[in-house]
């Protein structure tokens, strides 16, 4: 997809690039396009600012972002001309000291292989990690109340964390099916911009390895409304 509206507040004007063989990153070589995604850095030494979640894709291993590139020359090419975002917060110089090498999490039943699928690669903490004027809110990861207003109306990130406002009240299968469908066990549905759809596709030991993390996260209350 080219030409979206990702986000329209105070703080920028966000459209997502075309990112199909046609758009700008045609022209770059995969190591450009692997430092765009990983480091934020275009080859013009620009940064790529909010919302995409750099910090998170800066723990990407070098095979899946070898493989997220190799994907991307795959896309059938899209003549699109997207408008440019604008930013009206400064963006900080860079977001990180250039990284080199990011070893695989081996696969398996492991808090460590559950945080880095709901970190760089689902980004779950993306959304669901409250935010502070100065970034996610590392001390209460997974706590959620970030709000998204789009045509769907408005939908605030749940609470992830073992806490009772959070997944106490949830299953390891409610929570499977909750990820997958988008479906609570009351069967409302969930809004936008939770990607279930997307989670649908994923292995259901992914999903477990995820929930896994998710209990083990320190329990915290759902953040108050500013
Ligand atoms: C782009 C932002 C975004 C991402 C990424 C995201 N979520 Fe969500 N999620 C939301 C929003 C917003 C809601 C609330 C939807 C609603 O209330 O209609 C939600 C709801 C949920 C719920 C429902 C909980 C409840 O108590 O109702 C669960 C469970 C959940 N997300 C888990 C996950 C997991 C696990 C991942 C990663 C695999 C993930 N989410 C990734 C935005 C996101």
């Amino acid at each position: 997809m080219s030409g979206r509206l990702v986000d329209d507040n105070p703080a920028f004007t966000a459209y997502a690039p075309n990112i199909t063989p046609a758009g700008p990153v045609g022209s770059w070589s995969d190591a450009d396009l692997a430092r765009a995604i990983r480091e934020g850095l275009r080859p013009d030494g620009t940064l790529i600012g909010p919302p995409m979640p750099i910090g998170l894709y800066r723990g990407l291993s070098d095979s899946d972002l070898a493989a997220i590139v190799a994907y991307l020359r795959t896309v059938p090419a899209v003549e699109n001309t997207v408008p440019p975002s604008v930013y009206r917060i400064a963006l900080p110089p860079s977001w990180g000291p250039p990284v080199d090498h990011v070893a695989d999490v081996p696969a398996g039943q492991t808090i460590a292989y559950g945080a880095y699928l709901a970190g760089p690669v689902a980004h779950c903490m993306e959304c669901h990690t409250p935010m502070t004027p100065q970034g996610p809110d590392h001390d209460n990861p997974g706590a959620g109340g970030m709000v998204f207003n789009g045509p769907w109306g408005e939908s605030v990130a749940a609470n992830l964390t073992p806490h009772p406002e959070g997944i106490a009240r949830w299953s390891d299968a409610d929570l499977a099916r909750m990820i997958t469908t988008g479906t609570r066990p009351d069967g409302t549905q969930m809004l936008p911009p939770m990607g279930y759809g997307y989670y649908a596709q994923a292995k259901p030991e992914d999903i477990s390895a995820i929930i896994l993390y998710l209990r083990a996260l320190p329990p915290r209350p759902t953040p108050e409304r500013p």
